[in-house]
């Protein structure tokens, strides 16, 4: 069968080279991919995510099996209702259930509604009202653009002066567009975040082993917010009886949940959380895979992924099974990310002990360039974290990344 997925970026570079895996997949388009993808045997879909149209004629025309969607933009624009309005099967949420990731204030109501563990939160459209609230708070708070920012859109305010400039910065001087109309103030969770993401369909949870993010630009985890720097899997430290209890307390909750405010829910369903000293809490919903927990998870999967999706969209059980082997993955970015960055640096050539997932590039006369943020993520396995930074890290030290950063700490929280 023939599968079409979704998006340009490491995260879809990641499924799309699973789906090749399959005995059953014979060919995987990527609308639009990247250019680094064809070396893995990707066929490139010269068509804007935005385009249902185009793209649905082109699933017909090919005889697409089914679509598999990466971003989130692309489902709140509502992609899966126009695929499925066409006859066409498509895995992801609509446009409806994927407001779990696009309103905060929808997510944060879905689990005040199900029980579901998450810090306690106001949402103001009123400036004043807002910084009363945050005065009567006090730091540490965490203030939350209410729309998509692009993961920019957080503030984790250490001290009530850096609150209120975040507040004035999202509501009166519009720094992240509408999605500071309405801003979410939260309560501040002291632990250690992990990523938990699930397949869902409907009431129906499928858990995937955990990953941890590393969201700050720098080593140490200093500096902005990005997209995330690198990730790892298994996160050790992270007890399995959190992750039960994430499992239990959080995802099954969440679809059932989804379910009963006639919502339902069908796709990756990505719990941001933090293991407190009560349990684990969520700090955010994704409608959608990770980026770049994918690039470490999915390698860890020893079933067949095309399987599963072809399983989930046909109302069978499917069949999951993981590998013991830990995974590194490190963000090669562009000096500069998350804010103005360079572009046009040569990419590295690296070793083949990794595998190099490519997000941020183009192609020009025939040669692979920096073209984004986020160029790419290297990623190794080995039998423990430890042996699997090595390689991830000796890789990297071979080639030349002038022009380029990348945070030397990926993992070392799990060797504390
Ligand atoms: P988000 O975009 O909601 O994932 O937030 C970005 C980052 O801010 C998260 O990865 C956390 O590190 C941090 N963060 C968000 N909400 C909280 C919270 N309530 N308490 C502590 N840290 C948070
Ligand atoms: N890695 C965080 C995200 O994909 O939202």
């Amino acid at each position: 069968m023939k599968v079409l997925i979704i998006g340009s970026g490491g995260r879809e570079h990641a499924i799309a080279k699973k789906m090749l895996e399959s005995p059953q997949v014979t060919e995987v388009f990527c609308a639009k991919g990247n250019p680094g993808m064809k070396k893995d045997g990707i066929q490139l879909v010269e068509i804007a995510e935005d385009n249902h149209e185009a793209l649905i004629s082109f699933a017909k025309e090919q005889m697409i099996a089914w679509t598999f969607v990466g971003p989130e933009i692309p489902l709140l624009n509502g992609i899966v209702d126009d695929f499925e309005r066409a006859g066409l099967k498509i895995f992801g949420p609509n446009k409806a259930a994927a407001m779990i990731e696009g309103s905060k204030e929808f997510a944060k109501k879905i689990m005040v509604d199900n029980q579901i563990p998450t810090a306690d939160y106001a949402a103001f459209t009123d400036y004043q009202k807002a910084c009363e609230y945050v005065k009567e708070k006090g730091a540490p708070i965490v203030i939350k653009a209410d729309g998509l920012a692009a993961g920019k859109g957080v503030v984790v305010a250490m001290n009530l002066d850096e609150a209120l400039q975040a507040l004035k910065e999202m509501m009166t001087d519009h720094r992240f567009g509408e999605s500071g109309d309405k801003v979410v103030v939260e309560e501040f969770l002291a632990g250690e975040e992990f990523s938990l993401l699930a397949f869902v369909k409907n009431e129906e949870v499928y858990p995937m082993v955990i990953a941890q993010d590393h969201k700050r630009a720098y080593d140490g985890d200093k500096g902005p917010n990005t997209g995330g720097m690198g990730a790892y899997s298994p996160v050790p430290q992270i007890s399995a009886e959190m992750v039960e209890m994430g499992i239990k307390e959080i995802l099954e909750p969440a679809a059932k949940g989804m379910v009963k405010n006639q919502t339902p829910f069908t796709g990756i369903l990505y719990a941001g959380l933090i293991a407190t000293e009560a349990g684990p809490k969520v700090i955010e919903f994704n409608a959608r895979f990770g980026d770049p927990e994918t690039q470490v998870v999915l390698p860890r999967l020893t079933s067949d992924l095309a399987q599963v999706i072809d399983d989930l969209l046909n109302d069978r059980k499917p069949e999951l099974s993981w590998s013991e082997r830990a995974t590194v993955g490190v963000v090669l970015a562009a000096e500069g990310y998350p804010g103005s960055y360079q572009k046009g640096m040569r990419v590295p050539h690296f070793n083949d002990q990794v595998t190099v997932y490519y997000a941020g590039v183009a192609e020009t006369q025939g040669t692979i360039q920096a073209a984004g943020g986020r160029v790419l993520l290297v990623e190794a396995e080995a039998e423990s974290i430890e042996a699997a930074q090595k390689i991830a890290y000796q890789a990297l030290a071979e080639v030349d990344t002038s022009g380029y950063f990348y945070r030397q700490d990926i993992g070392d929280k799990s060797l504390k």
